[in-house]
């Protein structure tokens, strides 16, 4: 039962495996060469308790295109609304015996339990602030395309890192495929801790964007702030948010990225998500393409690369 928990523990043969497997099915689609059946007679089960639009449709839309039967859980309509709890919820769905249940829950390590409890496939499709393994490998590939390379590029990750499990597997990939990755933003929302893992820190959008060739802005999560700080809104764009006057700090051919959904006005300026060096309609679009390669991954079976997932 492979599963895909996170980047962590993965290797870079492995994601690199995942980016070529997810390349080839970016061609298929835009040749609207849609029609496969690797997955035909395997059921495919989404579960999200917290919101989504793009990961959840891109997963739906992945596996009906690999011809897997796709159900998608509505769990505000279900009995999680009576108090049945997600280990009970996830041992309901198991009965029914799907191939790979695909999880997003707000609590950090909740899908990883999961995953100990049914006998089917469970892909991390985001949990609470640790990891959001498929958004990494979208980020990756939409790079990749780009620049022809991960290696040595400088990343600039910019804004509420803290509570960011974008930002966490983000830094996970773009690290093991030897990328230099900064970190940016206010020192409450910007841990120092990540010092330690040999990453750069600072507070300065002028120093962070220096030379940077990708400039990936980050949602202030303000729904995970309760009880901490808070930033104004005017305040945190004024610093941190980035306008076409910060980006200029970065190369002249620097690619602006942001996972969505975007607080325009706060983290990022629309003339900058909507100009011509964004990237951000281009990420969900490699969004559909990795969901296939993950979930060809890890419910096709081992072999042929597919040791990718565990
Ligand atoms: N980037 C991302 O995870 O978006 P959704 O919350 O809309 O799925």
């Amino acid at each position: 039962r492979p599963h895909l928990l996170g980047i962590e523990g993965l290797s870079k043969p492995e994601i690199l495996d995942l980016l070529d497997r997810a390349e080839a099915f970016v061609d298929i689609e835009r040749q609207k060469n849609r029609r496969r059946d690797t997955l035909a007679g395997r059921t495919q089960i989404n579960l999200f308790f917290e919101n989504s639009t793009r990961t959840q449709s891109s997963f739906e839309l992945a596996g009906k295109r690999l011809g897997a039967d796709v159900m998608n859980m509505a769990v505000s309509q279900s009995s999680v609304k009576k108090g049945e709890t997600l280990i009970d919820t996830a041992m309901t769905l198991n009965a029914m015996n799907p191939d790979v249940i695909v999880v997003r829950h707000h609590a950090s390590g909740a899908v990883a339990l999961l995953a100990q409890k049914v006998d089917c496939s469970v892909v991390n499709a985001g949990d609470g602030s640790h990891e959001h393994p498929t958004q990494a490998l979208l980020d990756a590939l939409t790079i990749r395309r780009h620049k022809g390379r991960i290696e040595r590029l400088t990343v600039a990750i910019c804004g509420d890192v803290a509570h960011s499990r974008v930002a966490r597997s983000n830094i996970l990939l773009l690290t093991a495929l030897d990328a230099r990755v900064r970190l940016v933003g206010p020192s409450t929302l910007v841990p120092g801790a990540f010092r330690d893992m040999g990453l750069e820190v600072t507070t300065s959008m002028k120093d962070g964007l220096k030379d940077a060739d990708i400039v990936m802005m980050l949602r202030l999560q303000r729904e995970r702030m309760q009880g901490s700080f808070v930033p104004s809104v005017r305040e945190y764009f004024r610093y941190w948010g980035l306008d076409e006057e910060k980006l200029a700090y970065a190369k002249p051919d620097a690619l602006v990225m942001h996972p969505g959904p975007m607080n325009r006005g706060v983290e990022i300026d629309p003339a900058v998500a909507d100009g011509p060096q964004s990237l951000i309609r281009e990420q969900v679009e490699m969004g559909v393409a990795v969901r296939m390669a993950v979930l060809e991954a890890v419910v096709a079976g081992r072999g042929n690369g597919a040791e990718a997932v565990r």
